[in-house]
């Protein structure tokens, strides 16, 4: 049985009297998990990650305890390991769970689905077994505005029609209503649906951000890629939307502000809500040309760019109405457009090559 890798252990002494409360992070290596996971650190939580690096690098982690001066424990492990994971709760007791960890390729779950269902929701089914098991039932959920499918009105609140377009936002979906039943089944459970917009933008020290696999899907990594030499031209997917400039709209949110938005999720949570969901997004959309712009300003660099055709399955505008975690979690985001493309390029500036080799 692989237990996992353990890098690091947090000292009691280092904090309050060890009153803290535990948190198992899963995927927290990967890219909103490790900004996470630093301002869990920073809040005073004790943290445990779970992650099977499928998709990051244990350098995420070790970076993410040299910013917070504390350490936290890491597992290596697959959430399909129900063995590995059990073993993981009985070393590691937690009171809490943010659940990352899943594949979120949009075009790999449709050319792979079964791949995205195994992993996606065979994993959260593997890890709601293992937290009940434990008696740990208080779990906060990364979902996505993918759940929304083409909105037909913006800004989208969280009482919208909810509708999948692919395998990956069929597999958030699916995952939504299997919580839902399971806190109708015991009404202990306490779970918090996140949905996140368009996650962008590094922690401001340049020291962590986010490392896409191959050649990025998504828009700012890819605007990045190019302003630093990797590749050579920006493809914007259609200027002929129904939006100011004919380019997508999205609510882009800087990672350091979605962050912020799981700690006070995990502090509702932890208040009995049973489950509740809530949009993370700014309320305000930027379109493709707007983001490009934002970005040269930002960096100083020029970003070479070509309108081609509408990449399938995208849509034209999509932007939160963010007022009930405002209202709720007295969460809103504080980062703008400037510190989401300056820190973006901090990022990619510093690490030219994400967290491989220089
Ligand atoms: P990421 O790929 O950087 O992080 C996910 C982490 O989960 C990775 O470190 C990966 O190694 C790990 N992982 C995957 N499958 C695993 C398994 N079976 N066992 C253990 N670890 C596993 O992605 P991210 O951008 O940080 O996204 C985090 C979560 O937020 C995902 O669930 C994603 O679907 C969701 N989300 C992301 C976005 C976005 O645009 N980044 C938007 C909405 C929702
Ligand atoms: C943003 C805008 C593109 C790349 C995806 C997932 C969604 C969520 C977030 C996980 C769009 C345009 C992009 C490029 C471009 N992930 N674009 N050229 O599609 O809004 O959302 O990531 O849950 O589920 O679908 O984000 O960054 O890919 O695109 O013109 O090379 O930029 O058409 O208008 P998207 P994105």
């Amino acid at each position: 049985m692989d237990e996992g890798t353990r890098i690091g252990s947090y000292s009691r002494a280092q904090h309050d009297g060890g009153r803290s409360m535990r948190i198992l992070v899963t995927g927290g290596a990967g890219y909103i998990g490790s900004h996470t996971c630093l301002e869990l650190l920073g809040a005073g939580y004790e943290v445990v990650v779970v992650d099977n690096l499928c998709n990051s690098k244990e350098e995420s982690l070790r970076r993410v305890q040299e910013l917070a001066g504390r350490n936290l424990e890491f597992y290596k492990v697959d959430l399909l390991d129900k063995q590995a994971l059990h073993a993981v709760f009985e070393s590691s007791p937690v009171n809490a769970v943010i659940h990352f960890a899943g594949l979120k390729a949009v075009g790999e779950s449709v050319t792979d689905p079964l791949r995205y269902y195994h992993n996606n929701v065979t994993g959260a089914l593997v890890l709601c077994e293992i937290m009940g098991r434990h008696k740990v039932k208080n779990l906060v959920f990364s979902s996505s505005a993918t759940v929304y499918g083409d909105p037909s009105e913006v800004p989208i609140k969280e009482d919208f029609p909810l509708f999948a377009t692919n395998p990956y936002g069929r597999s958030k979906l699916i995952i939504e209503e299997i919580l839902q039943d399971l806190h109708r089944a015991d009404e202990t459970w306490n779970v918090s649906l996140l949905r996140y917009f368009n996650p962008v933008g590094a922690h401001p020290s340049g020291r962590i951000g986010e490392d896409p696999n191959g050649i990025p899907n998504n828009l700012l990594p890819y605007i990045t890629q190019v302003a630093i030499g990797r590749l050579p031209e920006l493809f914007v997917f259609g200027d002929d939307y129904p939006t100011r400039d004919g380019t997508g709209v999205r609510d882009y949110v800087h990672v350091v502000d979605l962050a912020v938005g799981h700690i006070r999720a995990l502090e509702n949570i932890i208040s009995g809500p049973g489950v509740v969901t809530y949009n993370l997004g700014t309320g305000q959309g930027y379109s493709v040309l707007e983001m490009i712009a934002a970005f040269e300003k930002a960096s100083g660099k020029r970003v070479p760019y070509k309108i081609v055709a509408r990449r399938p399955g995208d849509i034209a505008s999509c932007y939160a109405d963010p007022s009930k975690a405002e209202d709720e979690l007295a969460w809103s985001a504080h980062r703008g457009i400037d510190k989401m493309t300056a820190h973006a390029w901090h990022w990619q500036h510093d690490n030219p090559n994400g967290y491989g080799e220089p």
